[in-house]
């Protein structure tokens, strides 16, 4: 996968973590990213449910080489997020914590974090869409954290939040206020604003 444009405009990329295209969280990215395209941002996303990500087996070899021996779809998504400037992280909170599609592609980054060279461009700002069920809005928290420890790990900052209560099929959709909020953080985003 290579960005299509590959001009100087923010690079804005999403990684959408839910199974359910059409969902909640497909709904947040999507609006998110138009606001993003508002901006001026060019855009990508990887729906995981469409590629081939297999768990990582825990093997080593990358810390050695920098590089991951599976053959999959995972390095060329990876890559893709090298070369972004903004990832957008979009999960449905499954059991209190991310979906196991995004839990399964985060594990692969660990090829990224043996060389110094790589490390330092998985250094991103980040937005975190995530979207749950219950009535507890303290839901994501486990979620939120893990995602606020990874991203300062790899010397980033997880600078926007938008966490959505949402549970049947189209509900973020059908709620106005929810929408505009993803649009605002997508318009923000691409202009580069906090
Ligand atoms: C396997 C599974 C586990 C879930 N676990 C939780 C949970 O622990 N807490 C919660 O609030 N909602 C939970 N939910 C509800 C989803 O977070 C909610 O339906 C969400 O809107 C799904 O997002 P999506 O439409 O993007 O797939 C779970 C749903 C599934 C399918």
């Amino acid at each position: 996968m290579q960005w299509p444009r590959g001009g100087d405009e923010v690079k804005v990329l999403a990684v959408m973590g839910s199974p359910r295209i059409g969902g909640n969280t497909d709904a947040l990215v999507t609006e998110i990213l138009r606001g993003a395209d508002l901006s001026g941002a060019e855009t990508e996303r990887i729906d995981l449910i469409r590629y081939d990500v297999s768990p990582c087996t825990g093997c080593q070899d990358c810390r050695a080489s920098g590089f991951c021996v599976i053959k999959d779809d995972a390095p060329a998504l990876i890559d893709l997020m090298l070369e972004s400037d903004i990832w957008v992280i979009g999960t449905p909170v499954y059991w209190w914590g991310p979906s196991g599609l995004l839990k399964a592609f985060v594990d692969r980054w660990y090829s990224t974090i043996h060389l110094p060279s790589i490390k330092k461009r998985m250094a991103k700002r980040v937005a975190l869409a995530c979207v749950y069920g219950d009535a507890d809005p303290d839901t994501p928290r486990y979620v939120l954290g893990m995602f606020e420890e990874i991203v300062s790990y790899l010397g980033g900052s997880l600078t926007d939040r938008l966490l959505v209560r949402a549970s049947s099929f189209g509900a973020a959709r059908q709620n106005p206020d929810v929408m505009l909020q993803a649009l605002e953080l997508g318009r923000r985003l691409g202009a580069g604003r906090q």
